[in-house]
């Protein structure tokens, strides 16, 4: 079996959720966000080492809602002030893992479901750079231009990405030395960019939702609800 590390990002400061505190520390069915999503990749991958990335001005709360909910926190790192950023700031300190993870913090939805054929698909061949879940778009998308016109585009080719994103650590690494560019918004784009281009696209879930607006919390425990009864 491959060494594998899951980097979970959680050092953003949620400015688009309007609560007094980032998005992933808040409630969730009783505790913070971040702890489900963290116990939902123990339960898939038992074997992989977690490291957990957040700002170290959130290092206290962090420490005390582990004490106050006597939960285990992964080895932490500090974040930076891009998602990028941070996802470098744990791959500098990484070890050798063969396959590296990286998971938004504000997806705690995430099931073996996803993670299976995620890791099938990294582990399955050598030529393949990473792997990603994706799934089809519902809305109708139009492209807007610089001048304020739009035009419809063809949903039925558009996939929407998520996380996890599974990568060849080797690759991942090499990706990450390179510079910040403002076109990166996931760790694929990273990696394409630095010419690791045999992305797969695996089996996403609409289950797996971003936590970014307040009623997203509301949708995320009826979910709960839904998958375990209580
Ligand atoms: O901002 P966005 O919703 O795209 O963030 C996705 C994930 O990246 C979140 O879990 C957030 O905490 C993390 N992030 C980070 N460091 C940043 C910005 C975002 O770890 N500087």
């Amino acid at each position: 079996m491959a060494s594998v590390n899951v980097i979970i990002v959680a050092a953003g400061s949620g400015l688009r959720f309007g609560a007094p505190l980032p998005k992933q520390f808040c409630n969730l069915n009783g505790r913070p966000v971040v702890m489900a999503t963290i116990e939902a990749l123990r339960s898939s991958l038992p074997e992989a080492r977690l490291t957990l990335v957040i700002n170290p001005d959130m290092e206290d709360l962090w420490l005390d809602l582990c004490s106050k909910h006597n939960f285990q926190s992964p080895e932490i790192t500090h974040g930076g002030a891009t998602r990028w950023e941070s996802v470098r700031n744990a791959i500098i300190k990484s070890d050798e893992a063969e396959i590296i993870l990286v998971h938004d913090a504000v997806r705690p939805m995430i099931s073996d479901k996803i993670i299976k054929p995620l890791m099938s698909a990294i582990t399955s061949d050598n030529s393949v750079d990473g792997a990603i879940p994706a799934v089809p778009v519902t809305d109708s998308l139009r492209i807007v231009k610089e001048d304020g016109t739009s035009s419809s585009i063809d949903r039925n080719i558009m996939r929407a990405v998520q996380t996890p994103q599974a990568f060849k650590g080797d690759r991942l690494r090499k990706a990450y030395s390179l510079p910040y560019r403002r076109e990166f918004t996931d760790d694929a784009s990273v990696m394409e960019s630095a010419g690791f281009s045999h992305i797969v696209l695996t089996e996403g879930s609409h289950d797996n939702i971003k936590i970014t607006n307040p009623g997203d919390i509301a949708v995320a425990e009826i979910l709960i609800k839904e998958r375990t009864g209580k």
